[in-house]
Protein backbone atom coordinates (compact mmCIF):
# COMPACT_ATOMS: atom_id res chain seq x y z
CA UNK A 1 0.00 0.00 0.00
CA UNK A 2 1.04 3.79 -1.16
CA UNK A 3 1.88 5.95 1.92
CA UNK A 4 0.89 9.04 -0.17
CA UNK A 5 -1.34 11.73 1.42
CA UNK A 6 -3.99 13.61 -0.04
CA UNK A 7 -3.79 16.68 2.58
CA UNK A 8 -1.56 18.13 5.28
CA UNK A 9 -4.17 17.80 7.80
CA UNK A 10 -4.08 14.41 7.63
CA UNK A 11 -0.58 14.68 8.99
CA UNK A 12 -1.72 16.69 12.52
CA UNK A 13 -0.45 15.01 15.57
CA UNK A 14 1.27 11.71 16.25
CA UNK A 15 4.37 13.81 16.87
CA UNK A 16 7.82 11.89 18.51
CA UNK A 17 8.44 12.19 21.96
CA UNK A 18 12.74 12.50 22.07
CA UNK A 19 14.87 12.42 25.25
CA UNK A 20 17.41 15.35 26.22
CA UNK A 21 19.58 12.45 26.08
CA UNK A 22 23.33 14.31 25.60
CA UNK A 23 22.19 16.91 28.14
CA UNK A 24 21.22 14.73 30.39
CA UNK A 25 24.34 12.96 30.84
CA UNK A 26 26.70 16.49 30.57
CA UNK A 27 24.97 17.16 33.54
CA UNK A 28 24.70 14.19 35.19
CA UNK A 29 20.75 14.04 35.48
CA UNK A 30 19.21 11.38 36.52
CA UNK A 31 15.78 11.66 35.42
CA UNK A 32 14.72 10.74 32.08
CA UNK A 33 13.66 14.27 30.36
CA UNK A 34 11.15 13.53 27.56
CA UNK A 35 10.33 16.18 24.64
CA UNK A 36 6.99 15.93 22.68
CA UNK A 37 8.06 17.41 19.12
CA UNK A 38 5.14 19.87 18.30
CA UNK A 39 7.00 21.78 15.75
CA UNK A 40 6.77 18.40 13.54
CA UNK A 41 2.93 19.41 12.76
CA UNK A 42 2.12 19.95 9.41
CA UNK A 43 2.95 24.63 9.82
CA UNK A 44 5.34 23.78 12.45
CA UNK A 45 3.51 24.70 15.53
CA UNK A 46 1.38 21.90 18.18
CA UNK A 47 -1.46 24.87 16.90
CA UNK A 48 -2.26 22.45 14.19
CA UNK A 49 -4.02 20.54 16.15
CA UNK A 50 -6.23 23.30 17.38
CA UNK A 51 -6.77 24.66 14.10
CA UNK A 52 -8.31 21.04 13.08
CA UNK A 53 -10.20 20.78 15.91
CA UNK A 54 -11.37 24.48 15.42
CA UNK A 55 -12.32 23.26 11.96
CA UNK A 56 -14.03 20.01 12.27
CA UNK A 57 -16.29 21.33 15.38
CA UNK A 58 -17.38 24.18 13.47
CA UNK A 59 -17.95 21.71 10.39
CA UNK A 60 -19.76 19.48 12.67
CA UNK A 61 -22.36 21.56 14.15
CA UNK A 62 -22.99 22.78 10.49
CA UNK A 63 -21.43 26.33 11.19
CA UNK A 64 -19.48 26.42 8.00
CA UNK A 65 -18.47 24.86 4.66
CA UNK A 66 -15.80 24.78 2.24
CA UNK A 67 -15.18 28.30 0.67
CA UNK A 68 -16.35 29.72 3.48
CA UNK A 69 -13.66 32.70 5.65
CA UNK A 70 -12.58 32.25 8.99
CA UNK A 71 -11.13 34.78 11.22
CA UNK A 72 -9.73 34.80 14.73
CA UNK A 73 -7.28 37.00 16.82
CA UNK A 74 -4.23 35.06 17.04
CA UNK A 75 -0.30 35.85 18.05
CA UNK A 76 0.73 33.65 15.12
CA UNK A 77 0.94 29.77 15.59
CA UNK A 78 -2.80 29.42 15.73
CA UNK A 79 -3.51 32.02 12.84
CA UNK A 80 -0.84 29.80 10.66
CA UNK A 81 -2.08 26.79 11.82
CA UNK A 82 -5.70 27.98 10.39
CA UNK A 83 -3.77 29.40 7.56
CA UNK A 84 -2.70 25.97 6.73
CA UNK A 85 -4.91 23.38 7.64
CA UNK A 86 -7.73 25.51 6.75
CA UNK A 87 -6.13 26.43 2.93
CA UNK A 88 -5.57 22.14 2.91
CA UNK A 89 -9.24 21.56 3.77
CA UNK A 90 -11.10 24.41 1.43
CA UNK A 91 -11.23 27.74 3.84
CA UNK A 92 -9.95 31.36 3.53
CA UNK A 93 -8.56 32.56 6.93
CA UNK A 94 -8.19 36.28 8.23
CA UNK A 95 -5.94 36.64 10.96
CA UNK A 96 -6.29 39.90 13.58
CA UNK A 97 -2.72 39.78 14.92
CA UNK A 98 -1.74 40.42 18.54
CA UNK A 99 0.88 43.57 18.95
CA UNK A 100 4.00 42.42 18.85
CA UNK A 101 4.02 39.55 16.59
CA UNK A 102 7.45 38.67 14.90
CA UNK A 103 8.65 39.93 11.55
CA UNK A 104 8.87 36.53 10.32
CA UNK A 105 5.21 35.15 11.53
CA UNK A 106 3.86 38.17 9.64
CA UNK A 107 5.76 37.49 6.24
CA UNK A 108 4.98 33.75 6.84
CA UNK A 109 0.82 35.05 6.72
CA UNK A 110 2.00 37.34 3.40
CA UNK A 111 3.28 33.61 2.33
CA UNK A 112 -0.35 31.90 2.90
CA UNK A 113 -1.40 35.25 0.64
CA UNK A 114 -3.90 36.35 3.48
CA UNK A 115 -5.26 39.45 3.97
CA UNK A 116 -3.52 40.52 7.31
CA UNK A 117 -5.44 42.72 9.94
CA UNK A 118 -4.45 43.77 13.31
CA UNK A 119 -6.16 45.54 16.71
CA UNK A 120 -6.14 48.52 14.77
CA UNK A 121 -8.74 47.10 12.65
CA UNK A 122 -11.25 46.25 14.93
CA UNK A 123 -13.36 49.63 16.51
CA UNK A 124 -13.85 47.89 19.56
CA UNK A 125 -10.11 47.51 20.35
CA UNK A 126 -7.98 50.13 18.32
CA UNK A 127 -7.28 52.26 21.19
CA UNK A 128 -5.53 49.56 23.72
CA UNK A 129 -2.66 51.30 23.99
CA UNK A 130 -3.66 54.05 25.46
CA UNK A 131 -6.65 52.25 27.20
CA UNK A 132 -5.32 49.36 28.01
CA UNK A 133 -6.69 45.82 25.90
CA UNK A 134 -9.76 44.83 27.08
CA UNK A 135 -10.63 41.23 25.97
CA UNK A 136 -14.83 41.37 26.20
CA UNK A 137 -14.77 44.51 23.89
CA UNK A 138 -11.55 42.84 21.56
CA UNK A 139 -14.15 39.57 21.28
CA UNK A 140 -17.35 41.68 20.62
CA UNK A 141 -15.46 43.59 18.02
CA UNK A 142 -14.64 40.65 16.32
CA UNK A 143 -18.03 39.03 16.30
CA UNK A 144 -19.39 41.93 15.15
CA UNK A 145 -17.20 41.64 12.01
CA UNK A 146 -17.66 38.49 11.64
CA UNK A 147 -21.39 38.99 11.74
CA UNK A 148 -21.09 42.04 8.95
CA UNK A 149 -19.08 40.37 6.34
CA UNK A 150 -20.51 36.59 7.03
CA UNK A 151 -16.91 35.05 8.28
CA UNK A 152 -16.97 32.42 10.98
CA UNK A 153 -14.91 33.30 14.32
CA UNK A 154 -12.93 30.49 15.23
CA UNK A 155 -12.70 31.42 18.72
CA UNK A 156 -9.88 29.87 20.14
CA UNK A 157 -9.90 30.79 23.33
CA UNK A 158 -12.90 29.26 24.48
CA UNK A 159 -14.06 26.73 22.28
CA UNK A 160 -14.52 23.29 24.09
CA UNK A 161 -13.04 21.04 21.35
CA UNK A 162 -9.60 22.83 21.78
CA UNK A 163 -8.88 20.63 24.75
CA UNK A 164 -11.03 17.88 23.75
CA UNK A 165 -8.71 17.64 20.61
CA UNK A 166 -5.53 17.41 23.11
CA UNK A 167 -7.28 15.00 25.22
CA UNK A 168 -8.01 12.71 22.08
CA UNK A 169 -4.79 12.62 20.30
CA UNK A 170 -2.22 14.71 22.74
CA UNK A 171 -2.91 12.58 25.84
CA UNK A 172 -3.43 8.93 24.50
CA UNK A 173 0.01 9.87 22.29
CA UNK A 174 2.21 10.32 24.96
CA UNK A 175 0.43 7.76 27.12
CA UNK A 176 0.86 5.55 24.66
CA UNK A 177 4.34 6.19 23.56
CA UNK A 178 5.09 5.82 27.04
CA UNK A 179 4.00 2.65 27.78
CA UNK A 180 2.15 4.59 30.33
CA UNK A 181 4.98 5.63 32.37
CA UNK A 182 4.79 9.21 32.32
CA UNK A 183 5.87 10.72 36.18
CA UNK A 184 5.47 15.13 34.99
CA UNK A 185 3.69 16.53 32.80
CA UNK A 186 5.05 19.86 31.87
CA UNK A 187 3.88 22.98 29.93
CA UNK A 188 3.08 26.44 29.22
CA UNK A 189 -0.01 27.45 28.50
CA UNK A 190 -2.05 30.47 25.77
CA UNK A 191 -5.13 28.95 25.49
CA UNK A 192 -4.33 26.31 27.75
CA UNK A 193 -5.73 23.67 25.60
CA UNK A 194 -2.94 21.46 25.15
CA UNK A 195 -2.30 21.77 29.34
CA UNK A 196 -5.87 20.88 30.49
CA UNK A 197 -6.42 17.99 27.56
CA UNK A 198 -3.19 16.32 28.33
CA UNK A 199 -3.85 16.77 31.85
CA UNK A 200 -7.19 15.82 32.28
CA UNK A 201 -6.18 12.18 29.78
CA UNK A 202 -3.11 11.44 31.99
CA UNK A 203 -4.95 12.25 35.26
CA UNK A 204 -7.46 9.89 34.22
CA UNK A 205 -5.23 7.13 33.37
CA UNK A 206 -2.77 7.86 36.36
CA UNK A 207 -4.21 10.17 39.19
CA UNK A 208 -0.57 10.63 40.49
CA UNK A 209 1.14 12.14 37.54
CA UNK A 210 2.17 15.33 38.30
CA UNK A 211 1.21 18.10 35.67
CA UNK A 212 3.22 21.24 36.25
CA UNK A 213 2.39 24.66 34.32
CA UNK A 214 5.15 27.01 33.70
CA UNK A 215 4.54 30.50 33.17
CA UNK A 216 6.78 33.64 32.27
CA UNK A 217 8.28 35.43 35.54
CA UNK A 218 7.04 38.56 35.74
CA UNK A 219 10.16 40.49 34.21
CA UNK A 220 9.15 38.89 31.46
CA UNK A 221 5.46 40.27 30.88
CA UNK A 222 5.42 43.47 28.79
CA UNK A 223 2.43 44.64 31.83
CA UNK A 224 4.83 44.11 35.00
CA UNK A 225 7.30 47.60 36.00
CA UNK A 226 10.34 45.78 36.46
CA UNK A 227 9.82 43.99 32.60
CA UNK A 228 12.80 43.41 30.55
CA UNK A 229 11.70 43.41 27.15
CA UNK A 230 12.23 40.04 26.56
CA UNK A 231 8.69 37.85 26.98
CA UNK A 232 7.91 34.35 26.10
CA UNK A 233 5.91 34.29 22.96
CA UNK A 234 2.15 32.79 23.06
CA UNK A 235 1.58 32.49 26.19
CA UNK A 236 -0.02 33.78 29.28
CA UNK A 237 0.45 33.37 33.10
CA UNK A 238 -1.58 30.29 34.22
CA UNK A 239 -1.98 31.48 37.85
CA UNK A 240 -1.33 34.63 40.53
CA UNK A 241 -3.34 36.90 38.04
CA UNK A 242 -7.18 38.11 38.40
CA UNK A 243 -9.67 35.87 37.65
CA UNK A 244 -10.59 37.49 34.66
CA UNK A 245 -7.08 37.03 33.16
CA UNK A 246 -7.11 33.10 33.55
CA UNK A 247 -7.55 30.87 30.60
CA UNK A 248 -10.91 30.21 29.80
CA UNK A 249 -10.27 26.60 29.70
CA UNK A 250 -8.72 26.28 33.00
CA UNK A 251 -12.23 27.53 34.58
CA UNK A 252 -14.35 25.78 32.62
CA UNK A 253 -12.16 22.32 32.98
CA UNK A 254 -12.29 22.45 37.24
CA UNK A 255 -14.78 20.46 37.55
CA UNK A 256 -13.66 18.16 34.89
CA UNK A 257 -10.51 16.24 35.98
CA UNK A 258 -8.26 18.99 35.92
CA UNK A 259 -5.80 20.92 37.95
CA UNK A 260 -1.89 21.73 38.17
CA UNK A 261 0.07 20.13 40.83
CA UNK A 262 2.47 23.25 40.73
CA UNK A 263 3.33 26.52 38.67
CA UNK A 264 6.27 27.47 37.92
CA UNK A 265 7.85 31.15 36.93
CA UNK A 266 10.65 30.96 34.41
CA UNK A 267 12.36 34.08 32.56
CA UNK A 268 12.52 34.56 29.03
CA UNK A 269 16.49 35.22 29.24
CA UNK A 270 16.70 31.24 31.40
CA UNK A 271 14.97 30.11 28.08
CA UNK A 272 16.80 31.68 26.06
CA UNK A 273 20.11 29.80 27.91
CA UNK A 274 18.52 26.53 27.76
CA UNK A 275 17.64 26.92 24.06
CA UNK A 276 21.02 27.85 23.22
CA UNK A 277 22.86 25.28 25.12
CA UNK A 278 20.36 22.40 24.27
CA UNK A 279 21.00 23.51 20.08
CA UNK A 280 24.38 22.41 21.06
CA UNK A 281 24.18 19.22 23.30
CA UNK A 282 20.95 17.73 21.32
CA UNK A 283 20.43 19.99 18.15
CA UNK A 284 17.15 20.94 19.16
CA UNK A 285 16.34 24.36 17.97
CA UNK A 286 13.57 25.50 20.35
CA UNK A 287 11.19 28.02 20.02
CA UNK A 288 10.97 30.58 23.09
CA UNK A 289 7.65 28.88 25.36
CA UNK A 290 9.75 25.30 24.74
CA UNK A 291 12.86 26.51 26.25
CA UNK A 292 11.21 27.87 28.85
CA UNK A 293 8.89 24.52 29.72
CA UNK A 294 11.98 22.81 29.35
CA UNK A 295 14.13 25.22 31.82
CA UNK A 296 11.54 24.07 34.19
CA UNK A 297 11.34 20.39 33.34
CA UNK A 298 15.07 20.54 34.04
CA UNK A 299 14.36 22.03 37.52
CA UNK A 300 12.55 19.54 38.28
CA UNK A 301 14.74 16.59 37.05
CA UNK A 302 17.34 17.95 39.13
CA UNK A 303 14.82 17.20 42.59
CA UNK A 304 16.17 14.11 44.25
CA UNK A 305 12.84 12.60 44.50
CA UNK A 306 12.74 12.61 40.30
CA UNK A 307 15.81 10.82 39.96
CA UNK A 308 14.52 7.84 37.72
CA UNK A 309 11.31 9.52 36.71
CA UNK A 310 9.80 10.23 33.45
CA UNK A 311 9.10 14.22 32.91
CA UNK A 312 7.27 14.62 29.37
CA UNK A 313 7.45 18.77 27.88
CA UNK A 314 5.79 19.80 24.78
CA UNK A 315 7.80 21.52 22.89
CA UNK A 316 5.13 24.09 20.88
CA UNK A 317 7.47 25.59 17.97
CA UNK A 318 11.00 25.64 16.74
CA UNK A 319 13.11 28.52 16.71
CA UNK A 320 12.42 29.94 13.47
CA UNK A 321 10.05 32.30 13.83
CA UNK A 322 11.98 33.86 16.62
CA UNK A 323 14.87 34.33 14.67
CA UNK A 324 14.68 38.52 15.03
CA UNK A 325 14.20 38.60 18.86
CA UNK A 326 17.07 37.41 21.34
CA UNK A 327 16.40 34.21 21.42
CA UNK A 328 19.72 32.35 19.89
CA UNK A 329 22.19 35.91 20.37
CA UNK A 330 25.45 34.57 22.19
CA UNK A 331 26.55 37.43 24.38
C1 LIG B 1 4.57 29.29 20.91
C2 LIG B 1 3.43 28.80 21.76
N1 LIG B 1 3.70 28.14 22.87
C3 LIG B 1 2.72 27.68 23.67
C4 LIG B 1 1.40 27.90 23.40
C5 LIG B 1 0.34 27.39 24.34
O1 LIG B 1 -0.50 26.39 23.81
P1 LIG B 1 -2.00 26.31 24.29
O2 LIG B 1 -2.77 27.38 23.56
O3 LIG B 1 -2.47 24.93 23.92
O4 LIG B 1 -2.05 26.55 25.75
C6 LIG B 1 1.09 28.61 22.26
C7 LIG B 1 -0.28 28.94 21.98
O5 LIG B 1 -0.78 30.01 22.19
C8 LIG B 1 2.11 29.08 21.41
O6 LIG B 1 1.85 29.77 20.30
Amino acid sequence: MSKIHQSIAELVGNTPLVELSNYEKKHDIKAHIIGKLEYLNPTGSVKDRLALALIRDAEKKGLIKKGDTLIDVTSGNTGIGLAGIGHALGYEFVPYLEPGTTVERVKIFEGYGLDVKTFYDIEEAKNFEKEGLNVDNLIKGIKRIAKEKGQFFTGQTVNEANQEFHYNTTGKEIWEDTDGNVDYFVAMGGTAGTIVGVGRYLREKNPNVKIIGVQAAPSSRPESPDFTGHIVDGTIPLAGVPEEFTPALVKSNKNNGFKYDEIIDIKAEEAYKTAQETAETDGLFLGTSAAAALTAAIQISKRPEAAGKNIVVIYPDNGYKYLSTDLYKRH
